[in-house]
């Protein structure tokens, strides 16, 4: 496995590969790797014949109060479990090769941002969008894998892709959960076993919504009031937002149509935590 800190040499590096007909598939990461990020790999490797994944902590996607500090960095581990993945390049740039002195371009996709977590962290998406454009220039895969644990970053990224005319596949992976229902995430590492108990209730709720959905009578306003109830019962979460939104364009559903995206931010604690379920 390679450790490439340059973008000049993780550009040869893919030019090569590339030059010779391989099939590059492209994982990329802010690292605490877990499950999540490792079924996005073991995808990768059945779409393409060479496998990177990036570790960057990207400062442009975090507000002024968010964790951009805090965020749990372990690289050592990470590259031990990149290994085992038998991931071929791991890309590792430090903030002065992404954004050197004098670094004023952005990308920002306009309507998908509007909604969801956009209003609360605002200027997330932009960094978001900016640093996988910047990361897919630099790494040139074929293909890219995100998790659908990030709906919404993952639509932005779908949308960027078709909009930029960029010649790189998307493809989206289901949300891997801990054997109790939390979904995984590097932020869960903030959790005292108390708040970890408490966040179980996001998951409660997204499964209590599905269930009521298989019951007769529903309708958006039970849905909703089932999940704020469940999520309320456990006292320590406080809800960000919890919407029933068009797959598609994010937008609020103002009647209830099927497949409708089911989305909760709720903050445990200090920890801003999201989680989805696609209602069928
Ligand atoms: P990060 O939070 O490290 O996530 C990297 C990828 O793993 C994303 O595509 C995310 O959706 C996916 N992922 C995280 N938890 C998952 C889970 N429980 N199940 C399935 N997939 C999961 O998302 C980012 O980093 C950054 O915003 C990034 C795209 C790297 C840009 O900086």
């Amino acid at each position: 496995m390679e450790i490439i800190k340059t973008i000049s040499e993780m550009h040869s590096w893919a030019a090569g590969h590339r030059k010779n007909g391989r099939r590059i598939a492209f994982v990329p990461t802010m690292g605490a790797l877990h499950e999540g990020h490792l079924s996005l790999s073991r995808e990768a490797r059945l779409r393409a014949n060479r496998l990177v994944l990036s570790i960057y902590v990207n400062p442009t996607q975090f507000g002024p109060k968010e964790d951009l500090t805090r965020y749990p960095r372990d690289t050592e581990n990470d590259l031990k479990k990149a290994k085992e993945m038998k991931t071929d390049a791991v890309f590792l740039p430090n903030d002065e090769q992404m954004y050197p002195k004098g670094y004023q371009t952005y990308v920002s996709v306009e309507e998908l941002t509007k909604y969801l977590c956009g209003p609360a962290r605002p200027g997330h998406f932009r960094g978001v969008a900016t640093v996988v454009l910047k990361l897919f220039n630099i790494v040139m895969p074929h293909v890219a894998i995100f998790g659908e644990k990030d709906y919404q970053q993952l639509a932005v990224i779908r949308r960027m892709v078709h909009d930029l005319n960029l010649p790189i596949e998307i493809v989206g992976m289901p949300i891997i959960r801990e054997s109790d229902g939390l979904a995984m995430s590097s932020r869960n590492r903030y959790l005292s076993s108390e708040e970890r108990k408490a966040a179980l209730s996001i998951s409660r709720a997204l499964t209590r919504a599905e269930m009521l959905l298989r019951g007769k009578k529903c309708d958006i306003k039970s849905i909703l009031s089932a999940v704020h109830e469940t999520i309320y019962a456990a006292k320590m979460v406080h809800i960000d937002y919890v919407k029933l939104c068009d797959p598609l364009t994010l937008e609020d559903l103002t009647t209830l149509r099927l497949p409708a995206l089911l989305a909760i931010a709720a903050f445990v604690g200090p920890t801003r935590l999201i989680d989805n379920i696609i209602l069928k």
